[in-house]
């Protein structure tokens, strides 16, 4: 019996002691009735459970969001199926729309300068681009991830657009933003990148930044890091930054905001 329990007890028990000499204990006395639980049958015990399971993976993935968990590899077993349902049902593009609604509400009050310096980066997978297809095939981040089977999806240059950021993309272009791309993809890809962007429908950019040789072994928040650097030096001014990852967003020269897309998938340090 835990402390709480044991008040209650003394509690109930308080009248009747007052009449009664047999009542040495408390523990003793018969009629501790009002402590009894009501009995569940299996199937409510069961549905408890399930959600339980379900709370303690948005939990979780309230966790991942958060950052708070870095690093991690894979997504835990007992989450797989909340994984692939919050993927595959409403909840993750209802959370796309809100970050695309904040974003663009951020980019309509921004004043620009308007000398071709003001920019907006985006990321592009799982920012612009959706491997959902690929990950369905694997797990929705269950499995370990393997490059060599990723890179042959990602030569397919059949990923379709992000809808909500494919949106934003042509919100700020409109309003006179600079965009420019700033992706782990490798250089090798951009042939294969360039034609997978236009087909989903993105048309214009800046510059399109993927890892040269000498930024293969950087971490994608040095390698980024590195690109923002650059990019202030030649005088851009940061003023929005869309991506899946914290390592798109963080690091030096950040963006003067930055818009976190939810991936519950997987984590690039
Ligand atoms: C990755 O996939 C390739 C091609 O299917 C396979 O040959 C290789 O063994 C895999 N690597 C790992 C570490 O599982």
């Amino acid at each position: 019996m835990n402390p709480l329990e044991r008040i209650f007890l003394l509690l109930s028990i308080l009248p009747f002691a007052c009449f009664s000499q047999e009542i040495s204990h408390p523990d003793a006395f018969p009629g501790a009735i009002i402590l009894q639980l009501p009995e569940r049958n299996e199937a409510q015990l069961k549905k408890l459970t399930l959600e339980e399971a379900h709370l303690q993976c948005t939990s979780w993935r309230v966790a991942v969001e958060a950052n708070n968990l870095s690093p991690w590899k894979t997504i835990p077993e007992d989450c797989a199926d909340y994984v692939k349902e919050y993927m595959t049902g409403n909840v993750y593009e209802f959370d796309l729309q809100r970050v695309y609604n904040e974003a663009g509400i951020y980019a309509r009050s921004v004043n620009l300068n308007g000398d071709g310096k003001d920019a907006w980066i985006f990321d592009v997978d799982e920012t612009l681009l959706s491997n959902l297809p690929y990950y369905a095939e694997h797990g929705y981040g269950l499995e370990m991830f393997n490059s060599t089977k990723f890179d042959q999806w990602v030569e397919t240059g059949t990923a379709p657009a992000v809808e909500s950021s494919l949106k934003l993309y042509e919100e700020v272009l409109s309003l006179g933003f600079k965009v420019i791309l700033l992706t782990g993809r490798s250089e090798r890809h951009r042939g294969i990148t360039v034609e997978n962007l236009l087909r989903a429908g993105f048309r214009e950019w800046d510059k399109l930044i993927l890892r040269s040789s000498e930024d293969h072994g950087k971490t994608a928040t040095v390698y980024k890091s590195d690109k923002r650097n650059e990019l202030v030096e030649e005088g851009y001014r940061i003023l929005g930054n869309s991506g899946d990852q914290w390592s798109d967003l963080l690091g030096s020269s950040m963006s003067k905001r930055s818009f976190k897309l939810p991936n519950p998938m997987y984590y690039i340090p």
